[in-house]
């Protein structure tokens, strides 16, 4: 058993750290404003009063914040970790004080992050809000008896969506599923900018290498790969891309990057970030292909897109060099891995910004609103948020930039509903 704080309401690193997480969540306020503005609505019209929600959510400031306005909008939350190695342990600490049930710390292990699993379904929530599916896909496996009772779930993630998409393929998804991460002000901003920014500042914090005129292999160039290249390039790398999906394939190539097969990349690249959501998109066959001293990084959501079990299969040796930073031995070569190779922004650095979250989380909280809203009139399956919704957080957003943009004339409103009128 690891070494921690554990009653029957949590199970965290240290409550000890509850004031720094306090301080560290009052800073981050003022980062946050739309989810500001939906905090102090829900403490006046207590839209969740009485609801349950279940969280498996990377325990963290901006998490703690959107824990804090759900529980002003009336409900009751437990929440344990979608990551074993990205909780903050004095966010997590925050929550235990304010009586929040609280369950994960940073390191947990395997057992740990699944019997963590266990104690929020033992919550029995009538609201899940996930990230990466594993809350979900441990109801609809383990507890099929409380499917019924299930107002909805909201999912953050590329990766959960995907997962939820195959679930009600099969016919497996058992009640309706929000899925945040295709909100327009969740995609284009969290997976764009915030991944971008943040696994980049993973790779520094966990190495502190140069960027300038290093060669960076970005794997997948879906819009978190997209903002990963575009902020590599920023920071004077050479940038290189690999893709499997032509479209994508051939943006990159339009973007100015160099685009190849990953087994060409793997004799090129110096560091190496996988952001594809899928498994062994670094394989042993390309590690060995790769130069002395490379480093390898994931941005994608689960720990499988870098070959890890090979690496640690094939060393001779095995050396943690930095806090979150091995080298391995293979053959003649040292390879390095940030992170163990699980989600390097959250693993090395602080993840996300609170300002790009302010909007994924102001999607989260309205989601679990509209959830609650819409009770017993929405399908099983993965639905959208409407798109009012997802409007109305970029305005909130721009309005608290002090941004203002122009507006449709009644004529050019009109316009854009007719066909009649051309040449
Ligand atoms: N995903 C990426 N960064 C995050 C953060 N800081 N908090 C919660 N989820 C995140």
């Amino acid at each position: 058993m690891a070494n921690i704080h554990e009653t029957s309401s949590y199970s965290i690193r240290d409550i000890s750290l509850a004031e720094t997480g306090r301080k560290n969540i009052a800073f981050s306020i003022t980062e946050l404003p739309v989810l500001t503005i939906i905090k102090r609505r829900f403490e006046q019209e207590k839209p969740l009063k009485g609801i349950r929600v279940g969280m498996a959510l990377h325990i963290t400031t901006e998490t703690a914040y959107l824990v804090d306005t759900l529980v002003a909008g009336g409900a009751s939350v437990a929440i344990c970790s979608c990551n074993p190695l990205s909780t903050q342990d004095d966010s997590s600490a925050y929550l235990a004080k304010e009586g929040v049930q609280v369950f994960g710390y940073k390191g947990e292990n395997k057992e740990d992050y699944y019997r963590f699993i266990e104690k929020v379904i033992a919550f029995k929530p009538q609201v899940t809000v996930d990230d990466g599916c594993d809350l979900v896909k441990t109801l609809h496996e383990k507890h099929p008896e409380l499917l019924k009772g299930m107002i909805g779930g909201s999912e953050e993630t590329t990766t959960g969506v995907r997962r939820l998409q195959a679930m009600a393929k099969a016919g497996q998804l058992k009640y309706p599923m929000i899925a945040v991460n295709d909100n327009f002000t969740k995609h284009l901003f969290d997976n764009y900018y915030g991944t971008g920014q943040s696994a980049i500042d993973g790779v520094i914090r966990a190495s502190n290498i140069l960027f300038a005129g290093r060669i960076v292999v970005v794997v997948g160039y879906g819009d978190c790969g997209k903002g990963v290249a575009t902020r590599a390039k920023g920071l004077g790398a050479q940038v290189i891309v690999t893709e499997v999906d032509e479209k994508r394939g051939l943006q990159a190539v339009m973007d100015g990057f160099r685009v190849m097969p990953m087994l060409e990349a793997a004799k090129l690249g110096e560091v190496f970030i996988t952001v594809t959501g899928n498994k062994n998109v670094v394989s042993m066959d390309a590690i060995r292909l790769m130069k002395n001293s490379v480093i390898l990084a994931n941005a994608g959501h689960f720990d499988n897109e870098i070959d890890v079990h090979g690496l640690e299969k094939n060393a001779s040796e095995i050396e943690e060099m930095r806090p979150l930073f091995k080298r391995f031995r293979i053959g003649t070569k040292d390879v390095y891995l940030c992170g163990e190779g699980r989600l390097v922004n959250l693993a090395c650095a602080e993840g996300h910004p609170s300002s790009v979250l302010d909007m994924s989380f102001a999607g989260q909280a309205l989601a679990v609103e509209y959830l609650v809203k819409n009770k017993g009139k929405l399908a099983p399956g993965v639905v959208h948020l409407p798109e009012e919704i997802d409007n109305n957080i970029a305005r909130l957003k721009l309005e608290s930039m002090g941004v203002k943009i122009d507006h449709l004339s009644p004529e050019q409103n009109a316009y854009l509903n007719e066909w009649q009128e051309g040449t």
